[in-house]
């Protein structure tokens, strides 16, 4: 599985406990920075991590921002990207049985590092159910479609 992970300023702190966890488990994965706590606008962060896994061969996103909110809205910006914004570990997993997310953003001045783990663990072990999820997620695609021209 590969993983695009990035962060803002304010998320800089708690990325290298996740990058230390993806590498400890054998996740194969690109930072696509920010790499400094020099202020930065998380939408391009959220931008690149986004389009790397809508476009760029990446079939998980993980996205660390102040609060997570900025991020994860930017995310569901690009096309193909259903971002969940989240900070417990049952709704990191229905996101991925009900909604198949592809991206999860957190925090940094919300959570701390042990259950932002937990809540990674969730994300990249838990599969998608289908079934009567699949028509909802459709239905999420036309309206995206509806939307982007
Ligand atoms: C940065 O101060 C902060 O606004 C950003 O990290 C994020 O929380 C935005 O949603």
């Amino acid at each position: 599985m590969k993983i695009a992970i990035g962060c803002d300023h304010a998320g800089i702190n708690l990325k290298p406990t996740l990058i230390k966890f993806l590498q400890e488990n054998g996740y194969e994965y690109t930072d696509f920075g920010t790499y400094t706590a020099d202020s930065c606008n998380y939408a391009e962060y959220g931008e690149k991590v986004a389009e790397a896994v809508a476009f760029g061969g990446y079939d998980r996103g993980i996205l660390i921002c102040g609060t997570g909110i900025g991020m994860s809205i930017v995310a569901n910006k690009v096309t193909g990207i259903r971002c969940a914004h989240c900070h417990d570990v049952f709704s990191a997993k229905a996101t991925r049985q009900h909604n198949n997310a592809n991206v999860i953003a957190f925090g940094e001045r919300v959570i701390g590092s042990g259950l932002m783990l937990d809540i990674v663990k969730a994300f990249l072990t838990t599969e998608f159910e289908g079934g009567r999820h699949q028509a909802r997620i459709d239905k999420i695609t036309e309206v995206e479609k509806k939307y982007s021209k």
